[in-house]
């Protein structure tokens, strides 16, 4: 079990290594826009990672062509995590 944080509201949640960052945000009540349904198309569930990036899986073969992701981004329905992290939503997710 890891810790995901959500920024700026504070809510965090335990999970295991089969739950996406994107499902946790829903468990939450946390708006992620996920057009696709997490299967990596849309593009816009992106969220920032404040810290622990580390304990997130390297990005996947769905993330690599999305050229306009920061150093900082994911798209989070690719996302499962090792350890804690803290994460925002990020501008382009809130947007669709
Ligand atoms: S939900 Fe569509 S890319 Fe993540």
């Amino acid at each position: 079990m890891a810790k995901v944080t959500f920024q700026p509201s504070g809510l965090s949640l335990e999970i295991d290594g089969d739950v996406t960052l994107r499902d946790a945000a829903h468990t939450l009540g946390i708006d992620v826009q996920d057009r696709c349904g997490g299967q990596g198309a849309c593009c816009n569930c992106i969220i920032m990672v404040l810290e622990g990036m580390v304990n997130i899986n390297p990005k996947t073969h769905l993330e690599q062509p999305v050229f306009y992701l920061e150093k900082n981004e994911r798209l989070s329905c690719q996302c499962k995590i090792t350890g804690d992290v803290v994460v925002e939503p990020g501008l382009k997710s809130l947007g669709g």
